[in-house]
């Protein structure tokens, strides 16, 4: 059985004084998700990440929103995945829309982040999902399946069941308009059907796949019922502690 697995993506939000103030609030409701089996954390900023971790320490996940390949070297302004691990964050979103649009993220580039974090030991969370004119030209299930088989290049059956996926259509991210669940379920056992033909259908049953995109406290429950959507990334309902909050409160 997959367990659920309900993840917040801050983004480019929340100072560390803000991101205390949200921890501390929010620090209790990983016991609470743990005795209904669910997994439960957030992704914040670099900036984030020591103070939220030294608040929530293992309650919640702590997880960061990008990361670079290489161990160290001359690249100004990147995080290395080595010094990720020191402050002990072993979760890591990679290949969001929003660093495919502006940072110019490859799949052959977050194919090379997914294999340099499971080397590490460490959790990725793949993004993967289509533009609205990809969507409108009924060109999505083509799209979808060439961002995972070359984000999964090269990473073995045994590695591949650890890595998360995430569809996120961006025609729904941050715009109100979420997927219906017939599009998530249809998508999820799409992704899953590919990791199938990649690995077989053990290693296939075994990856969780999540949905994001406008997903609230009051849509989640429909998005979490389907076969094959194990979990959601979160955006914007995942900033306020209350709205957070219900996100697992309206999933029990
Ligand atoms: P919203 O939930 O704000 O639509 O954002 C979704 C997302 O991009 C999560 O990674």
């Amino acid at each position: 059985m997959r367990r659920k697995l309900l993840l917040g993506n801050w983004k480019m939000n929340k100072t560390v004084t803000e991101a205390k103030v949200f921890a501390e609030e929010a620090k209790h409701l990983g016991k609470e998700a743990r005795a209904h089996k669910i997994d439960m954390g957030v992704c914040v900023p670099y900036i984030d990440l020591v103070p939220v971790k030294k608040i929530i320490k293992n309650s919640l996940i702590v997880g960061a929103e990008n990361c670079h390949y290489l161990e160290k070297g001359a690249y100004t302004g990147e995080v290395s995945i080595p010094m990720l691990k020191d402050i002990g964050i072993s979760w890591c979103i990679i290949g969001h829309s929003e660093r495919r649009e502006y940072d110019n993220e490859t799949s052959e580039k977050c194919n090379l982040k997914i294999l340099a974090l499971l080397k590490n030991g460490m959790t990725p969370v793949y993004c993967c999902g289509e533009s609205l004119e990809t969507y409108e030209a009924n060109g999505t299930k083509k799209f979808v399946e060439e961002q995972i088989l070359k984000g999964f290049a090269n990473v073995s059956a045994e590695d591949a069941s650890k890595v998360v996926i995430a569809y996120e259509p961006i025609w729904a991210i941050g715009t109100g308009k979420s997927a219906s669940k017939e599009i998530a379920e249809d998508m999820c056992a799409f992704i899953r059907k590919i990791l199938a033909k990649l690995y077989g259908r053990r290693v296939a049953n075994k990856v969780r796949i999540l949905y994001g995109g406008s997903v609230k406290p009051n849509n989640i429950r429909d998005y979490l019922l389907q076969d094959n959507v194990d979990g959601a990334l979160v955006g914007g309902a995942s900033l306020e502690v209350e709205s957070y909050k219900e996100l697992l409160t309206n999933l029990l």
